[in-house]
């Protein structure tokens, strides 16, 4: 496994999922790889190459979930029987839209709330491995989103891979694959929640050096027998 298409293709593949929808779709490198039963993908740009509008929907990912939160895409009448509040559509949503923290928090927390039973929320670009992909035009600080909700919900799973830069999240099902589960310890949480004095050199030495706690880095052995 080397690319983010792989590890979504390999969740699919390995939960049979059947609903995949991608946040970010740009030129459609992983969109168009991707085989599932149905697929959907929201970019608000063209792609780059065509000029073309080629994503489902063109619109913002905000855009995107209050109208699926109100029930008022067409495209997703059929699913609009769930008695929750907010229709649970997609198995597994793949985040690679807006990179900045607070664009990438929203993104995690509007496509938990449409997440079914059992699926997956994968985000590209939260476990950079080079200081030079903190840049704004590379992974900027998606990583710090991912961080901080990690040490916000315990009802959910986060892991991180070595997997061109992505990590993912799970709701805590109680399942013993997930006992070792690291949590994060109290005073790399409070340093979390006080980098905004840092500057990219401070912020980058901090993840690099906590990158298990922060974001429970695992290998990818670790990675095949939790989840197969
Ligand atoms: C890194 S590219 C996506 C690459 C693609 N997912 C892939 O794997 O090849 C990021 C894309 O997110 C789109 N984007 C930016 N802001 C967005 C937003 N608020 N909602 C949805 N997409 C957004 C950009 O137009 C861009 O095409």
């Amino acid at each position: 496994m080397q690319y983010r298409y792989d590890l979504v293709q390999y969740f699919i593949d390995t939960y049979k999922y059947k609903n995949y929808l991608e946040i970010g779709y740009r030129r459609g490198d992983t969109f168009k790889r991707t085989k599932c039963k149905s697929k959907w993908s929201i970019d608000p740009n063209s792609n780059p190459d065509t000029g073309k509008h080629e994503a489902t929907f063109q619109m913002t990912s905000d855009k995107f979930f209050e109208k699926v939160s109100s029930r008022s895409l067409n495209h997703f009448r059929e699913w609009y029987t769930d008695a929750d509040e907010k229709p649970k559509i997609f198995d597994i949503i793949f985040i690679d839209g807006a990179h900045d923290k607070d664009s990438v928090r929203k993104d995690i927390l509007n496509s938990l709330d449409h997440l079914r039973k059992g699926g997956i929320v994968v985000c590209h670009d939260v476990c950079p491995l080079e200081k030079r992909l903190l840049d704004p035009d590379a992974c900027h600080n998606a990583w710090e989103a991912f961080a901080e909700l990690r040490s916000e919900r315990t009802d959910l799973l986060f892991y991180s891979i070595p997997v061109n830069h992505c990590g993912f999240i799970l709701l805590n099902d109680g399942s013993k694959k997930h006992s070792d589960y690291n949590t994060m310890p109290e005073d790399v949480k409070d340093s979390l929640f006080n980098l905004s004095s840092q500057n990219l050199s401070d912020r980058w030495k901090f993840l690099n050096s906590n990158r298990k706690d922060l974001l429970n880095y695992i290998d990818l052995e670790t990675f095949y027998n939790k989840f197969n």
